[in-house]
């Protein structure tokens, strides 16, 4: 009997899936390569069912002998080591992300004499477009909390983007490039208390108080469904901490990031420019053990943010914090920097590797922002953070439409500078 291989995310199954698994029945026995979780997160996002569950729908399709996983996006592994006489896909691989992928599968088969066999696709069907319409009817606030581990999980980099109010969390939400075969967005938003409090016109000092931090985190979810990670400022006084660990995982807000600071709290970004101290290392780790008994879920993060670099406190002190700060029941380690260079950042990561009960790495390339994602997962960080770029994007355009006003007595030559107001009007669904 000869040997047929279909290779399928098989989130959604509909008719489409059927007419190819009936078409490749008719030339033997079916194997399903089936993408495993971190495969279809690779390329495109992560699946709204997990393997298991996938698997367990696919094995008990009419036909399909048996399930295999198949790790990546390229099928090359699972083809050699396989060497099926066919591989069956529809036809709308042709075009699009996967047509690279699709010429791999053709040169591969040569090697033992193998045929692609593409039945047509089944039009007005495609479970992307079913997933998005199952995405747009919104989430839930437990459902939005818990993807962030998800993430953690299946994506060797989290992508963070900031965001600090509605239309720029629809920024978040929407943006995407298609780059070869992958499809790239943002995972997940970062409420900025510098951003946060700059769009309020105020410094960065914990004068927006959490309630007003809570109802620009509530304005954002309103229209997103991505996970968000908080800026917690220092968590304020332990006391209070406990309160807002609750208060955020209420709402649906994934983790909370804690820095290790005490007193008024300023910028990191001033470094030692401005007098700001470090909390010692049994205070702040009593704050997080608290936070930790405080939350109600197993899914809500408190992660600890160690200052020791941005106050030259050195390396050994900053190492020292994170395992109490992991001791202390830190979910994730967020090292911040504010050189120029990621130097500095790369030889905590290099220590940082060696440490046995590590929880996931955060890094913030404000400054060094050169850096690659690359070069991030390369050392060992599973979140980068984009930190204030949709704010410091919007404002020097601003600023020059309110120039351009001013010099020309009128708003015509603005005009070039700004969305047209037709675009304004589409811009957000259900507008018109
Ligand atoms: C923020 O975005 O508010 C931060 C990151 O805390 S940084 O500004 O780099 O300190
Ligand atoms: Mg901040």
């Amino acid at each position: 009997m000869k040997t047929v291989y279909v290779g399928m995310s098989a989130d959604l199954i509909h008719h489409g899936h059927l007419n190819i698994l009936a078409e490749a029945r008719k030339l033997g026995e079916v194997t399903v390569g089936l993408l495993t979780d971190r495969a279809i997160a690779s390329y495109k996002r992560v699946p709204l069912l997990s393997y298991d569950q996938r698997r367990l729908v696919v094995e008990n399709i009419k036909g399909v002998a048996r399930v295999v996983p198949q790790e990546t996006l390229d099928y090359v592994p699972n083809l050699r080591a396989l060497r099926p006489d066919y591989v069956v896909h529809g036809t709308d691989w042709q075009q699009g992300v996967q047509k690279e992928t699709r010429q791999r599968v053709i040169e591969v088969l040569r090697e033992w004499g193998g045929q692609l066999v593409e039945p047509e696709y089944t039009r007005d069907i495609s479970s992307t477009e079913l997933i998005e319409a199952v995405l747009q009817r919104g989430t839930t606030p437990e459902m939005r909390m818990r993807r962030l581990r998800r993430l953690l999980e299946l994506k060797p980099l989290v992508r963070v983007l900031e965001v600090h109010n509605g239309l720029s969390g629809l920024i978040a939400e929407k943006t995407r490039v298609t780059d070869g075969s992958t499809v790239r967005e943002f995972d997940a938003m970062w409420s900025s208390s510098l951003t946060d409090s700059a769009s309020k016109g105020k410094p960065d000092i914990q004068a927006v108080d959490v309630t007003s931090r809570v109802n620009t985190i509530d304005q954002i979810f309103e229209v997103t469904t991505k996970p968000m990670v908080v800026d917690g400022d220092s968590g304020g006084l332990t006391e209070h901490f406990r309160f807002t660990v609750r208060t955020l995982e209420r709402l649906g807000v994934s983790a909370v990031i804690i820095e290790d600071k005490v007193g008024p709290k300023r910028n990191s970004l001033f470094g030692t420019a401005v007098e700001q101290a470090q909390d010692d290392v049994e205070s702040f780790s009593e704050k997080i053990s608290e936070g930790k008994r405080a939350q109600v879920t197993d899914a809500f993060m408190i992660i600890a943010r160690i200052e020791s670099l941005i106050l030259k406190r050195g390396l050994d002190d900053a190492m020292a914090r994170a395992c109490a700060y992991i001791e202390a029941g830190a979910d994730g380690i967020m090292i911040h920097s504010n050189a120029r260079d990621p130097g500095e950042i790369f030889a905590f990561c290099e220590r940082y590797e060696r440490v046995p009960n590590r929880v996931p790495l955060v890094a913030v390339p404000s400054t060094y922002s050169s850096v690659t994602e690359d070069e991030l997962v390369r050392h060992g960080v599973s979140m980068v953070i984009y930190a204030n770029h949709l704010l410091r994007s919007a404002y020097p355009a601003m600023v020059r439409a309110a120039q351009s006003i001013l010099s020309n007595r009128s708003a015509g030559a603005a005009e070039e500078l700004c969305l047209p107001i037709d675009e304004v009007l589409s811009l957000i669904p259900g507008g018109r």
